[in-house]
């Protein structure tokens, strides 16, 4: 019998394939052995030759085990009646987002941790993978782009106030980029588990400060004021900063590389942003936002924040 036949709820383990130990039964918690007396232990296979025990091996989970695959899709709840066809896909695809978010913001703080720890060559690497989802990011508006007004509008009221404005993810991920905003705390109760991982990322570095300690340790006359700058504030163009950048595109290539990385971070935010608010006017117009906002009035004031205004003032510079 083939093992993923005799096994289908489990890959076989890695290890099973070992050689030495002849024909052997591999029973686990599963399927147990017939001739077992009682069947083994939760997650172990247990390695046979005849009756006689020879080895306990880890299991190995299976995809839908290892995944969450039944949780995965049981996560999809549209709350319209019938319901309305599209509704699925506007949840699918916030749901992607939420999910991406969430990988921007264990990859930018692994990239922190690498500049750091002065490991450009890795931390280069980190932002090319970050910019790459990023491009995902912005591709998926497509998608949702295949929705018409009419087919929102079947089950937009359903939504109520619930809007991406709502995302904490984003806003983290704006803080963690150095766009913070203090009063945004306030649409989040206060000791909440969310407020308070807000809270902590307003609090910390961002990654333009990881940046500048980054140069800084590699013999870049940063300005003081700029290490040292009020975290929890935006980044203030710095004119002092400029002189040392044009020389790091002049000097440094590895440098002047990252700096370039980081303005396709930034392009590519706003880009977003760009691509989002007309994928809103042309699917509500002028209609206000279920967020509360003005809607598509509003996201246009939020198109041109650069992240790193020192990093686009220089290019008449240079
Ligand atoms: C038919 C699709 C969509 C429409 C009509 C729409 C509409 C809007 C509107 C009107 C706003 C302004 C805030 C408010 O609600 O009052 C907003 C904000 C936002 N939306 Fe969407 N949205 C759509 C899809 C998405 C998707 C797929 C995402 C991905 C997560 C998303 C993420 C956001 C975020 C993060 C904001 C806050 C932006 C900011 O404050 O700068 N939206 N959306």
């Amino acid at each position: 019998m083939a093992r993923s036949a005799m096994f289908p709820h489990r890959s076989p383990p890695r290890t099973g394939a070992r050689a030495g130990f002849g024909p052997a039964i591999l029973a686990t918690s599963r399927s147990p052995h017939p001739d077992l007396e009682s069947g083994p232990a939760h997650g172990v296979a247990l390695l046979l030759r005849g009756h006689r025990q020879v080895a306990i091996l880890p299991l190995m989970p299976s995809y839908p085990e290892y995944l969450k695959i039944d949780e995965l899709l049981a996560l999809q709840q549209p709350l319209s009646e019938a319901p309305e066809h599209d509704e699925m896909l506007f949840i699918v695809i916030h749901q992607v987002y939420e999910l991406w978010f969430k990988q921007v913001l264990h990859e930018l703080d692994y990239l922190e941790r690498l500049l750091a720890r002065n490991d450009g060559a890795r931390a280069r690497h980190t932002l090319k993978r970050i910019l790459t989802i990023l491009k995902v990011m912005v591709a998926q508006l497509d998608i949702l782009e295949t929705m018409t007004p009419l087919e929102f509008l079947s089950f937009r009221d359903r939504l109520e106030s619930g809007s991406g404005f709502q995302s904490h993810q984003f806003r983290e991920l704006e803080f963690a980029l150095g766009l913070k905003e203090p009063r945004v705390l306030e649409r989040y109760p206060e000791g909440g588990a969310v407020r308070r991982r807000l809270e902590r990322r307003l609090a910390a570095g961002t990654l333009w400060d990881a940046f500048l300690h980054h140069l800084a340790a590699n013999g870049v006359p940063v300005p003081k004021g700029d290490l040292e700058r009020d975290v929890t504030r935006r980044v203030e163009p710095s004119p002092e900063l400029r002189v040392a950048l044009v020389d790091i595109y002049r000097r440094h290539p590895d440098l002047a590389d990252l700096c370039e990385r980081l303005v396709d971070l930034d392009e590519g935010l706003m880009e977003w942003r760009y691509r989002h608010v007309k994928m809103v006017q042309r699917t509500i117009g002028t209609r206000r936002g279920t967020g509360g906002s003005t809607g598509a009035e509003y996201l246009m004031a939020t198109l041109n924040q650069p992240l790193f205004p020192d990093l686009w003032a220089i290019r008449t510079e240079l």
